[in-house]
């Protein structure tokens, strides 16, 4: 595994997984109290001309980490300030990007600045959208605060919003518009995670499962072994097993990243929509709720990573249907995501053709075709064109609570 541990005397100690793209390489630092190397990481990248640092702030995060951040900022020389954003995929918006680079122009941020993500997906898609726009692109360091984000969103340079086409989120499509925009650093900082509620937890862990589901392919054969044989001891307050979780994970998505940044080749970063184009079509849904396998319905919107989960519960029931896995295989993926916590059915689906007519307008399948990323068995998967619409359905009937 291309990782080093890193214990420069008086630094946090930290993981560090190295994201290899040319000119555009990057480090993600993984430990308890990484925030602290984000001026030093601005100066190498930047120099003498970075004078400024613009903190994009997830509004969930405690008051103080936005002070605590600014502070170390300060102190370091930069002339820091901030803004907090309300993180909802209603909110992860063209106006929400207006109202950053507004906000940047005002405050008077020069090309040779940078804008520091501190927040969860949202936040660093919102912000890192912002940073690649903004005087035709500055630099970004991303600083994720939830599971989910330190595994996936911030790794690898996807930015972008919503939009919204009906304006009340019954027609919403997801990332739409957006980026390729590699940060200059990614510090998952495993200190802010105590604030994260169980349920956000668990939904992180979902992006861990899919990795895990395609990780063969992409140096770590066993991450699906070690994934069921860890789940159960897998919480915010063990921070070594944690560490170790961020650290394959981020792994996995660098190599995938690495060989096929901008989405373009077979076998390649569209394996990381496996269980997504489900996902999509649950999650913008106004009034579903995610049930948990003992019958607890979750309050409130399905969460992205919840729906990942329900998506890659389908994903293998499908590839069984369609002869590419075996029943004990979509077992264990349904056994992982309910020892995770994650829900294993939805309420208030539609019809499974409305359901299959959403999947078909995600902007994913090629004229207006499904197109699946399915699991193939031993942590591999693959894409399938156009698959039988009746397995589909099936799989649609198998979710629905
Ligand atoms: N760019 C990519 O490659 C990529 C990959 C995967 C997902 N995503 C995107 O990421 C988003 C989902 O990200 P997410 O799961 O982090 O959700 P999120 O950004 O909605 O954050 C979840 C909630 O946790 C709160 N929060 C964040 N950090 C916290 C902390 N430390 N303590 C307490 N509360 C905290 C937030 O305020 C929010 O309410 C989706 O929009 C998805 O499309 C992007």
């Amino acid at each position: 595994m291309s990782t080093a541990n890193k214990h420069d005397s008086g630094a946090p100690a930290a993981r560090v997984v190295p994201v290899d793209l040319g000119d555009r390489s990057y480090e993600v630092c993984i430990g308890r109290g990484v925030f602290a190397f984000a001026p030093g990481i601005a100066r190498k990248k930047l120099g003498d001309k970075c004078r400024g640092a613009f903190v994009v702030v997830d509004s969930g995060l405690p008051e103080t980490a936005a002070q605590r951040a600014v502070a170390a900022l300060r102190a370091a020389g930069l002339n820091a300030t901030s803004i907090a954003l309300i993180p909802t995929e209603h909110d992860k918006s063209l106006q929400s990007l207006g109202h950053i680079v507004t906000e940047m122009t005002r405050r008077k941020l020069e090309r040779s600045d940078v804008v520091i993500a501190l927040g969860g997906g949202i936040v660093g898609d919102l912000a890192g959208f912002a940073a690649s726009v903004y005087r035709r692109g500055i630099a970004v360091i991303q600083c994720p605060t939830t599971l989910l984000s330190m595994v996936d969103a911030s790794v690898g340079g996807k930015t972008g919003v919503n939009i919204d086409l009906a304006g009340d989120g019954a027609d919403l499509k997801k990332n739409m518009v957006g980026a390729f925009h590699q940060p200059i650093g990614v510090l998952a900082d495993l200190d802010t995670l105590a604030t994260l509620d169980d349920r956000q937890f668990a939904a992180g862990l979902a992006e861990c499962i899919k990795h895990a589901m395609i990780s063969a392919d992409f140096g770590d054969a066993n991450l699906l072994g070690w994934t069921e044989a860890n789940i159960s001891g897998l919480s915010k307050s063990n921070a070594p097993l944690l560490a170790e979780l961020i650290q394959r994970n981020v792994a996995v998505k660098a190599r995938v990243v690495s060989g096929d940044e901008r989405e373009e080749k077979e076998g390649g970063r569209a394996l990381l929509n496996l269980g997504h184009t489900f996902a999509h079509a649950i999650e913008a849904l106004p009034g579903a709720r995610a049930v948990l396998n003992n019958g607890t319905e979750l309050p409130g919107d399905v969460h992205h990573g919840e729906a990942v989960a329900l998506g890659l519960r389908a994903a293998a029931r499908t590839a069984v249907s369609l002869g590419l896995v075996d029943t004990a295989y979509a077992d264990r993926v349904g056994a992982l995501v309910d020892a995770a916590q994650l829900p294993n059915k939805v309420r208030g689906l539609p019809t499974a053709e409305k359901l299959i007519e959403r999947m078909s307008h995600d902007k994913k399948h090629i004229g207006g075709n499904i197109r699946l990323v399915l699991p193939c068995g031993h942590g591999t998967a693959r894409i399938v064109e156009n698959p039988d619409v009746n397995a589909v359905r099936g799989t649609i009937e198998a979710i629905r609570a």
